[in-house]
């Protein structure tokens, strides 16, 4: 494998930006490729059977790009089928994001967490794993919080009706003693401000998308598959309207 193929990002739409922003900063010189796959999000009400096809089909199309290792910027696809989709291309590296359950419960001084997540990730067999392997004795209140997706996906991140949908769903989690929020889904990143807003200053909110930089970049120095090149191009991929794509993308990525 050519050090210098690209590395492929996917999520079901325009959140995993959130992470790319992340790899485009810790490895300048990559090529990389995104694929936001609006044209079927969200993921999050999604069959499980469902998800894990365009997972698939998503990475099948990275590797048709010749790419070198996948980054699934999905917290939903992990939670549901990190563990079918390692068996189903056993060659590729795949790192993947996953709520910062192990973190949070580490920081915590409540003793209560919250997890605001899509709906499917709270009843995901990954995010009952976490909780159970990294969170004993600590309160975890997995929040779902459905039509967030659909908001970043329109580019909404700051209207009054933004702000309210944000409220309802962190208000709960603040009353119930949470002083650690993480953003269990990648499209979150982009309401932090909101999130930050209701939580106050008191409240860590919490992001796992430059770890998932970092051991993006622990795998391929360790398989030798790290490009020495000092500039390297991005490229945007979308599988819903293109110029929403375009202008979403754009205000988002901040070009
Ligand atoms: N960004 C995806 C995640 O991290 C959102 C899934 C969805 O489309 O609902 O879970």
């Amino acid at each position: 494998m050519d050090a210098c193929a690209p590395i492929g990002v996917f999520d079901s739409g325009v959140g995993g930006l959130s992470v790319l922003r992340e790899i485009r900063t810790l490895l300048p010189g990559e090529t990389l490729h995104y694929v936001a796959d609006s044209g079927h999000a969200p993921y999050g009400d999604k069959t499980p059977a469902y998800v894990q096809a365009r997972a698939e089909a998503l990475v099948q199309a990275l590797l048709a790009q010749g790419c070198k290792a996948v980054v699934v910027a999905c917290n939903t696809v992990t939670g549901l089928s990190i563990r079918p989709l390692r068996e189903r291309f056993p060659d590729t590296p795949i790192v993947a994001i996953e709520p910062a359950v192990k973190p949070a419960a580490a920081r915590t001084r409540s003793g209560v967490v919250g997890v605001l997540a899509t709906q499917n990730t709270v009843r995901s067999p990954g995010l009952a794993r976490l909780i159970s392997e990294h969170a004993q004795g600590v309160r975890v209140l997995p929040q779902a919080c459905p039509g967030w997706v659909e908001r970043v996906e329109r580019g909404d991140m700051g209207s009054p009706e933004t702000e309210a949908a944000v409220q309802a769903h962190v208000a709960p989690l603040l009353q119930q003693g949470a002083d650690t929020l993480v953003l269990g889904c990648t499209h979150y990143p982009f309401l932090r401000g909101a999130i930050e807003r209701v939580a106050g200053p008191g409240v860590a909110v919490l992001d796992p998308a430059a770890a998932v930089a970092r051991e993006l970049a622990r795998r391929l120095d360790a398989l030798g598959l790290r490009c020495p090149a000092t500039h390297g191009e991005t490229h945007f991929w979308s599988s819903g309207d293109l110029d929403r794509a375009r202008q979403v993308m754009g205000l988002l990525w901040g070009q």
